[in-house]
């Protein structure tokens, strides 16, 4: 089965949660490299996302993902809230009046929003960002449905790649954001950002494991 507007909400949902468990852990791995509110930016965007849940509940996919990237963008400051806004608002053009996603579709949406992260924040992968995180789980991804994975397979493989690209992040050296201002110092640590992605996908793997 493809991934019903239904599916996407319950993603949502499971992200929302998912961050607010992991608040104190996010905002940890920022306090080392960073100024320590990722986790409260990212609880805080999520929280704002969920009292929007009733005006989109009966929306297309396209207008919830929209949504999500516009209620990011006006709720969450520093550089996190704008470039997850990016990536859910690109997400959202690409799905623009679909009622559901095919595997295909999610490569497209994830792709698009990708782009859109980079295209905002400028990074490569290796400079300790979130696109460390999503590069590898979108080209993990676009293998395995080429491979004829279905869907839950390919998100399974993808969130893996995430965690093992978050993991890449520790000996790096931050060439973006708030952490580049510590040079040589910020190696030794995870990404916070990195780490929200990778917890952000493994959602999708973990709510979409009936999908195909
Ligand atoms: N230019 C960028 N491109 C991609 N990601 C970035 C960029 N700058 C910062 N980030 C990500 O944002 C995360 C920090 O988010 P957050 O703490 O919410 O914002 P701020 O750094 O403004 O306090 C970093 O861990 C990193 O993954
Ligand atoms: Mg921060």
């Amino acid at each position: 089965m493809p991934v019903s507007r239904d599916d996407v909400l319950a993603w949502i949902t499971a992200i929302a949660s998912v961050l607010a468990e992991n608040k104190n852990y996010l905002t940890e791995l920022d306090a080392a490299i960073g100024d320590a509110d990722h986790g409260a930016n990212m609880d805080r965007g999520f929280k704002a996302v969920m009292n929007k849940m009733p005006e989109i509940r009966d929306k297309d996919i396209g207008t919830i993902f929209k949504t999500v990237g516009m209620t990011l963008l006006s709720t969450v400051g520093g550089a996190g809230g704008p470039l997850y806004g990016t990536l859910f608002l690109q997400a959202g053009m690409k799905t623009a009046g679909k009622m559901e996603m095919t595997a295909q579709d999610w490569a497209e949406a994830l792709e698009a929003a990708l782009n859109g992260v980079v295209m905002r924040g400028k990074a490569e992968p290796g400079d300790k960002t979130m696109v460390d995180a999503l590069t590898p789980a979108l080209s993990v991804y676009k293998q395995a449905i080429a491979e004829g994975q279905p869907l839950h397979i390919a998100l399974q493989r993808s969130a893996e790649a995430a965690r093992q690209g978050m993991e890449s992040t520790i000996p790096l050296v931050a060439r973006k954001g708030r952490a580049s201002y510590l040079g040589e110092r910020s190696a030794g640590h995870q990404d916070p950002g990195a780490t929200s992605s990778y917890l952000i996908l493994n959602a999708a793997a973990q709510t979409w494991k009936n999908s195909a």
